[in-house]
């Protein structure tokens, strides 16, 4: 039977309790779909820190590499600092295991859990595709004249011919796959970052031009396309863009698809280890109340067996969690879904 080593980090806040209902729906579907998942389980996150004062040893991180795909809850603690967990665990992870991208598929799946007047299934249904290891989140800059009157502080954004080429094609590719549209909409800011979306836009018309010719491209700017997303969400098929600007975009995507109790994202590596996870964060306030919707990280699951081949059992997980959104739930947010965290986990895995 085909078996796969599954790494997990339930983390921080309800990271844990949304991670148990996750496996939950995975041992439902590998049951059905004859395959075997063999979890080992890794203690990181604020309580670790806290206790060891080093949030994620090099020697884990080697311990993780060897895993095809690693399943993550959440991260952040309310007594520990912003940034140091985020850097020294998740971030390290992304950078160290090369994760260079950051597939965050934008969904909406019933009508009623979408903000924007009028805006049906079929309006709201794309995928970003985040470049992840680069831009300005590697930590390039620094200060000087700190503290004085003086003070600089430069924050730089790395784009490198080769960090942009293997995202853009990534996500040509994962729109040839895709096969709705086949177009790929650039998102930058072309007419102010005139080096940075320089290199981005002139590499994804050459390679585009000469590699993917049945892939339609387009162009918006960042900020059009935040206002598209509300106005037009139907024009976006695919959608590729640097670090920041993706981080930033698919929070109002999040938001659009019925916010962070639904919302999943895949930090990709094509040749090594992915990580998979839910993109609301450790929601501390309701930490072990049994009331945080698990339907988020139930698709990071989902978006995990789809990475690893097993699509049918991935399309299953899909379909139930579809129904249980328009049939059952009332709400996706914490403490409104009419179902505790374990029920909605129990309900998709026995209609599996
Ligand atoms: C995300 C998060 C992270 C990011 C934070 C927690 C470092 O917001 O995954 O989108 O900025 O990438
Ligand atoms: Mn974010």
């Amino acid at each position: 039977m085909k078996t796969y080593d599954i790494a997990v980090i339930g983390g921080d806040g309800t990271g844990p309790e949304v991670v148990r209902e996750a496996r939950k729906v995975l041992d439902a579907a590998s049951g059905k779909y004859g395959f075997k998942l063999n979890y080992q389980d890794y203690d990181l996150g604020g309580d670790r820190y806290l206790r060891t004062g080093e949030p994620c040893p090099d020697s884990v991180v080697e311990e993780l590499r060897k895993f095809p795909a690693i399943l993550l809850g959440a991260i952040g603690h309310p007594d520990v600092k912003p940034g140091i967990l985020e850097k020294g665990i998740l971030l390290k992870l992304r950078f160290a295991l090369e994760q260079y991208i950051n597939l965050r598929p934008v969904k909406l799946y019933d009508e009623r859990f979408c903000p924007v007047k009028g805006k049906k299934p079929e309006d709201v249904d794309f995928v970003v595709v985040r470049e992840n290891n680069e831009g300005l989140y590697t930590g390039s800059g620094g200060f000087v004249f700190k503290g004085t009157p003086h003070e600089v502080a430069i924050q730089e954004s790395v784009n490198t011919r080769r960090g942009v080429e293997r995202c853009l094609r990534f996500a040509f590719e994962y729109t040839q796959r895709r096969n709705k549209e086949k177009t790929l909409t650039l998102c930058g800011k072309t007419n102010v970052l005139t080096y940075a979306f320089d290199l981005w836009e002139r590499t994804f018309h050459e390679i585009g031009a000469r590699d993917y010719a049945d892939v339609k491209r387009d162009y918006a700017h960042v900020d059009a396309t935040t206002m598209w997303f509300v106005k037009n969400p139907e024009w976006f098929d695919v959608i590729v863009t640097d670090n920041m600007f993706g981080d930033i975009i698919t929070d109002l995507g999040a938001m659009i698809q019925g916010g962070m109790g639904i919302a999943a994202g895949g930090n990709i590596n094509p040749e090594g280890a992915s990580m998979f996870e839910p993109i609301g964060g450790s929601a501390p306030k309701y930490t072990g109340q049994n009331v945080i919707n698990p339907l988020a990280a139930i698709c990071a699951g989902q978006m995990m067996l789809d990475f690893l081949g097993e699509t049918e059992a991935a399309k299953r997980i899909e379909d139930v969690v579809i129904s249980v959104v328009r049939e059952k739930v009332k709400d996706l947010a914490a403490g409104r879904m009419g179902y505790s965290t374990t029920e909605i986990g129990d309900m998709v895995a026995s209609a599996i």
